[in-house]
């Protein structure tokens, strides 16, 4: 589907995209990303997945906890997020969990992000507000049965995180990353039983998650059978909301 387009946002969008397993979080983060070229996006799945590439020690702790399906404990990831938003000058260089910065982050179209994946408990949630306020929560939400099916076909280039699917969106070449040419792999947790527990255990914390940010009155939530149901529906609500 034809997702490129140059429309610009009028203020900050600070956006979360939470959803089961395989729901499509990371796809519609790179088709809002071709959309909205001022957005841009972190996935933690991704930051996890490149520090256990790289070997790193928090790599080596998260490793076991992915293989398994369960989440990482909440510290490691926030150690990880907070040094990425403030990588990124997201959020200001003196924020600490502990010690937020009182600064607020700046309104600027240009310091617009999506956060895929994170934050996954209300604990995480809380820890954010205090660094930056969040103005929308995006919840997807896509039958399992359908979901499922996808897993067995994703394929991923490793070092950029770019997804493909033999059955959606097929690289050009076969097995073969289409900006590097490199080869494409599977996820160590892309088989059903892992994906079975990562669901439980996003079926276990993703109500209070939700339920904290409907609170907070930002919640929205898109159903659709496929990405391709739900991009249109996404780009409505961002023009109607940011543009
Ligand atoms: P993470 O990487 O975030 O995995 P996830 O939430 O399980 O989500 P996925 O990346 O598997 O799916 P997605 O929704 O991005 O779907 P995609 O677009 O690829 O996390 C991995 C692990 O890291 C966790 O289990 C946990 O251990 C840890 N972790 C991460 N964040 C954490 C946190 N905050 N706290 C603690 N631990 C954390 O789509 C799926 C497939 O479907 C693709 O192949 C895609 O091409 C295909 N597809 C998409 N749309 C369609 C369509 N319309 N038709 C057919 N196929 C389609
Ligand atoms: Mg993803």
């Amino acid at each position: 589907m034809a997702v490129t387009g140059n429309k610009q946002f009028k203020r900050a969008a600070r956006i979360i995209l939470v959803g089961a397993p395989g729901v499509g979080k990371g796809t519609q983060a790179e088709r809002l990303m071709k959309r909205f070229p001022q957005l841009s996006a972190v996935s933690s799945g991704d930051l996890l997945r490149n520090a256990v590439r790289n070997r790193t020690d928090l790599g080596l702790e998260a490793e076991s906890h992915m293989k398994h399906g369960s989440l990482v404990p909440d510290d490691m990831i926030l150690k990880l997020i907070l040094s990425e938003l403030k990588a990124k000058s997201w959020i200001p260089p003196t924020s600490s969990v502990s010690d937020p910065s009182p600064a607020l982050p700046s309104d600027s179209p240009s310091a617009s992000f999506i956060l895929d994946g994170f934050p996954r408990t209300s604990l995480q949630a809380a820890r954010l507000d205090s660094l930056v306020p969040v103005n929308l929560v995006v919840s997807l939400v896509t039958p399992v049965n359908i979901i499922l099916g996808r897993i067995a076909d994703r394929w991923v280039h490793a070092p950029s995180g770019r997804v493909y699917n033999t059955g959606f969106n097929k690289p050009r070449i076969e097995g073969k990353d289409d900006q590097t040419g490199e080869p494409l792999t599977k996820r160590e947790d892309d088989n059903e039983q892992t994906w079975r527990a990562r669901l439980q255990k996003f079926n276990d914390t993703s109500n209070p998650l939700l339920e904290h940010y409907d609170r907070k009155g930002i919640l929205w939530t898109v159903q659709g059978n496929s990405s391709d149901e739900i991009s249109p529906k996404l780009f409505g609500e961002f023009e109607k909301r940011f543009c």
